[in-house]
This record gives structure tokens, C-alpha cells and sequence, in this order.
């Protein structure tokens, strides 16, 4: 994630600053939180939607957004946690977009990209689409083995340290 990509962050540097968005700050996901993944999946997304000549400023807001369900899905052990994770899994994309849509005018192009990033739950319609849907799930994986690896190497909690996105603050006037 860089945020010297001035292209990058003059079309997500409105979405980052609203005060909901950085709501996600604060629910975890995977490894980091909710912001960190929609981050880093937006950028990883937007510079290939950039390679390939398709519409990157659409694909760098609905990846920002396609995690933007706004509640903390709680994973501890119970016997309904495979239903209540397959709801999750199911309708997580529709609560974002319903929560997308009621602070950003969007485009069908980003509204299909929140709601069938679940890919297979639903076919995503665009190209677009279909490269957030897969970073979306390299990155869920990488992210897994980090926290996996965090939690079970004490040596790998000690050399992994990530730059915080809270070092950086996008100044709307560059
Ligand atoms: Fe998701
Ligand atoms: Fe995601």
C-alpha cells in the first residue's frame, strides 16, 4: 500500500476520510482490522484494473467499501457458529452495500463489485468484479497465515511489524 500513489488516493482519499468509513478502524478481520484489509485489497485491485485498461476509479471504491457491514462477526465456539457463519458470509456483501449506498452515490459497476465479491455466493457480472473478488481472497488467505503465524511464533511476532495506516494521513490539499 502506497500512499505517495497520488492517482490511488485522490479517488480514495474521500471515501477514507468520512468518519463511518474509519469506523472500521475499529472491527477486526483476519489479521489487522476491517480498514487495513479493505486497504490493501483496494490498491492490490486498482493496479491491475490500472494494467488492464478496465475502470479503476470504480474498482478502487467499491473495494473499499465491499467490507463496509460495520459489525465485529463474533467467531467464538458455539453450535450455531457454522450457520451463523454461512449467514454471514451470505449477507455481509447486501449490509455493506446497504450501508455504501446510504453515504456515497455509487455506480453499478461499484455497487456489483460490494455485492458479489463473495464469489461463488454470487457471480460477479464485470471484470472489475471478478479481479476484487479474487485479491479479496489471496489477501483473506495471506492474512490468515499471518495471524496464524503470529499466534503460534513468538519469533514471527517479533519481526512482523507492519507499517500502521494510522502513520499516514492523507492531506486532501496535495
Ligand atoms: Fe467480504
Ligand atoms: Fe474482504
Amino acid at each position: 500500500m502506497n500512499f505517495a500513489d497520488h492517482r490511488f488516493m485522490k479517488v480514495a482519499g474521500p471515501l477514507i476520510n468520512n468518519k463511518e468509513f474509519q469506523r472500521m478502524k475499529h472491527i477486526k478481520h483476519h489479521d489487522e482490522s476491517v480498514y487495513e484489509h479493505v486497504m490493501n485489497v483496494s490498491y492490490q485491485s486498482y493496479k491491475i484494473a490500472y494494467k488492464a485498461g478496465l475502470n479503476w476509479e470504480a474498482t478502487i471504491r467499491g473495494a473499499l467499501l465491499h467490507d463496509f457491514y460495520l459489525y465485529k462477526f463474533d467467531k467464538t465456539f458455539r453450535l450455531r457458529l457454522p450457520v451463523d457463519a454461512l449467514k454471514h458470509a451470505v449477507m455481509h456483501p447486501v449490509r455493506a452495500l446497504e450501508n455504501a449506498s446510504r453515504l456515497f452515490e455509487l455506480n453499478e459497476l461499484e455497487k456489483d463489485i460490494i455485492v458479489r465479491h463473495m464469489f461463488p455466493v454470487r457471480v460477479p457480472r464485470y471484470k472489475e468484479s471478478w479481479i476484487v473478488s479474487m485479491v479479496d481472497k489471496y489477501l483473506a488467505v495471506q492474512e490468515y497465515y499471518q495471524n496464524f503465524r503470529k499466534t503460534t511464533s513468538k519469533k514471527y511476532r517479533e519481526q512482523y511489524n507492519p507499517v500502521s495506516f494510522d502513520q499516514v494521513r492523507y492531506n486532501e490539499a496535495n
